[in-house]
């Protein structure tokens, strides 16, 4: 069965579709996909769709498989009985309005990921989403800090790691910096695996890499939720599903 990773937070522009996209693309190049298969799903349930039009830009060289389900509350349901995929790293909506969708699929969520970024203007947003939302979906969950600037000095880092320290909020150890490789990434219809070979695209690149070894190096346990014959009849419609 499928581990149903959910990125969320509901102010916009924190970076979920950014991270969803590079955590996936590590994720299934480095457990080794094929061109036929691949252990790993992207899902975006974002009616902007931005997922959807970065991973057509990339086309072909997407390493994992995607699907765009905003409007498919039926496969949303279900994500945990999709047996293809080992991972579904899965992208959510930066608004108030599409909390709906965002539950559905907290209610899926092995673990959650919420982007935060290092400024002040952040913080109130994303007490909102983790209070209202995360929490209480009951699974593991992080605060992963994201797009910081080490141009821009130390600060802002050190004031969000305490504010997230003085919640008791749990946070991943690795740092998502700032590069301009990843703002344009969508349009250039790249992800970070495609990223040219020099230094500095391998450091944008080794953070995704530390990140992708967080998530992967939690893994304990079983699933929490169990399957049921009803889940997996509906996504076999939608999914053809191999065992083992
Ligand atoms: N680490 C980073 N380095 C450089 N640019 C980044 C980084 N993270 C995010 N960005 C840029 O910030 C903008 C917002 O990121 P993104 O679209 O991933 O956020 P989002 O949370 O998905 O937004 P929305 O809530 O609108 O869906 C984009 O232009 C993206 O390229
Ligand atoms: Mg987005």
């Amino acid at each position: 069965m499928a581990r149903v990773h959910v990125i969320a937070n509901q102010k916009g522009g924190v970076g979920k579709t950014t991270v969803t996209v590079n955590l996936a693309a590590v994720v299934a190049d480095t457990l080794g996909g094929t061109t036929d298969s691949t252990p790993v799903l992207g899902v975006s349930t974002d009616p902007q769709a931005s997922m959807l039009e970065w991973a057509q830009r990339v086309g072909e060289a997407l390493p994992f498989d995607f699907d765009q389900c905003h409007d498919r509350p039926e496969v949303l349901s279900q994500l945990r009985q999709i047996k293809r995929y080992e991972h579904i790293f899965v992208d959510t909506p930066g608004s108030l309005e599409d909390e709906g969708i965002l539950r559905t699929v907290l209610a899926q969520a092995d673990d959650v990921i919420v982007p935060l970024e290092p400024e002040p203007m952040s913080f109130s947003p994303a007490t909102r989403s983790i209070q209202r939302l995360v929490e209480p979906a009951g699974v593991p969950w992080r605060v992963l800090l994201n797009n910081w600037d080490p141009r821009d000095g130390e600060g802002d880092l050190a004031q969000t790691r305490e504010f997230v320290a003085a919640k008791g909020w749990p946070c991943f150890n690795t740092v998502i910096r700032h590069y301009k490789l990843h703002t344009r990434a969508s349009a250039e219809g790249v992800t970070v695996v495609q990223y040219a070979k020099n230094r500095v695209a391998l450091e944008a690149r080794q953070d995704f890499f530390k990140l992708a070894l967080e998530v992967l190096g939690s893994q304990n346990g079983a699933p929490r939720h169990a399957s049921t014959a009803e889940g997996q009849a509906a996504v076999n419609g939608v999914y053809a599903t191999t065992e083992g």
